[in-house]
């Protein structure tokens, strides 16, 4: 039920958020082709009225008009703080200036964050500890740490009356559009992209936190950015899958060629592969959304990088596309190097280097001089069929 520009999605349980269409890039890192929003959701206990999470820097006014809308803002007892970055804790001062007699809620991390960032007096923090509660009369708050899901403070709040769990930047996506999640046809392509560039790297983390949440009566689950999932299961399903770390008979083909060598050697490989029955995901560097990527690698069982060696070393896209395997840890069981050089080598050991912590097993690389001779062809094919059945094998 839309009123107001807000969303009900429970009994005395609102969507209070912004959408932000026309943000490109957060953290100076992750392409938004499609925008994000910044979710913040107002509860009315029969005892408390609270806020959950607010928004990013320079929509306070919108969130306060949205909130006034249904109370006055005057009168909000708490505000929650799962995390502490500032797409979602940016509007806290704002708030906490009309909200006079309201306390910030957060884990002890979370505390030191608040006073760090956003000035908040010590006096004015109610830090709970996980499982802790605040009952709102008819509703109860309960407090679960959820460490690294996206910082070290983060916690998830849930209402156990209603069960609605609100985790923060956990199961979102960076989608400006759309109100639930089983009303986007493509929810799963962008959560699965949010999922690579956010929470990849703490898949431990996140297999921790769905054991604990599996207890729990979830029926809606009220990120803090993208789609609210009234239907659980669709993003439930996905998120075990992919902090699991499993993966599907599929490469990802990352590259970049200078005169058209390395692109021939890559055009080989992605045939032979495709031939073997292998699904392909295939980025030219020059011209790759790195989101797009990173979503393959969610689920990709092997990666080839294609570096040309340049001035002595891997070309800097090459060179960039091995330092986010490395940065995001995905769950890439098996890994392969083409790579063509003009009069010296080096991108091979460059790139071997940066990715030797994912712990991929490494099958095969070829390093050559100038394009591809036919018994180059040969070894490309030879190494493609290698690569497959140790990705068949696999499974
Ligand atoms: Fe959406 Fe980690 O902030």
């Amino acid at each position: 039920m839309l009123e107001k520009n807000v969303v009900k999605i429970s009994e005395d349980v609102y969507w209070v958020g912004v959408r932000d269409w026309n943000r490109r890039i957060f953290d100076a890192l992750i392409p938004l082709p499609k925008g994000t929003s910044y979710n913040a959701y107002l509860v009315i206990g029969s005892e408390g009225k609270v806020l959950i999470d607010t928004v990013n820097p320079g929509f306070e006014r919108e969130l306060e008009s949205k909130v006034r809308s249904i109370v006055s803002p005057e009168e909000i007892d708490y505000i929650v703080m799962n995390h502490a970055e500032p797409d979602h804790a940016g509007a806290i001062p704002h708030m906490m200036r009309i909200a006079q007699r309201s306390k910030l809620v957060t884990t002890v991390r979370g505390s030191k964050m608040a006073q760090i960032y956003y000035h908040v007096p010590q006096d004015r923090i109610r830090v709970v500890a996980d499982d802790e509660v605040i009952s709102l009369g008819n509703k109860t708050l309960r407090f679960i740490d959820a460490p690294m899901l996206h910082w070290p403070e983060t916690m998830f709040t849930y209402i156990e009356e209603d069960g609605i769990l609100f985790p923060c930047d956990f199961f979102g996506a960076h989608l400006a559009g759309g109100v639930y999640s089983d009303e986007v046809e493509d929810i799963l392509v962008h959560a699965q992209r949010y999922w690579g560039e956010i929470m990849m790297p703490y898949r431990m983390m996140a297999q921790k936190a769905l054991e604990r949440i599996s207890t729990l009566n979830i029926k809606i689950i009220a990120p803090s950015h993208g789609p609210i999932h009234r239907k659980p299961e669709i993003i439930m399903g996905p998120y075990k899958r992919w902090a699991a770390g499993e993966t599907k008979c599929k490469a990802t083909i990352a590259y970049a060629s200078m005169w058209g060598s390395t692109d021939a050697m890559v055009s080989l490989m992605a045939e032979t592969l495709a031939l073997e029955g292998i699904e392909l995901a295939i980025y030219n560097l020059v011209v790759t959304d790195i989101g797009d990527l990173v979503k393959d690698l969610v689920d990709s069982r092997a990666v080839v990088i294609g570096a040309p060696t340049v001035l002595g070393g891997a070309h800097p896209l090459a060179v960039y596309a091995a330092y986010l395997l490395k940065m995001l840890r995905p769950p890439t069981k098996f890994f392969t190097i083409l790579s063509s050089y003009g009069w010296g080598g080096g991108a091979v050991r460059q790139i071997q280097e940066l990715v030797k912590d994912l712990k991929a097993e490494v099958v095969g690389v070829l390093e050559i001089n100038g394009p591809p001779t036919e018994e180059n062809m040969k070894q490309i094919i030879e190494l493609g069929k290698s690569l497959a059945k140790k990705i068949k094998t696999e499974a």
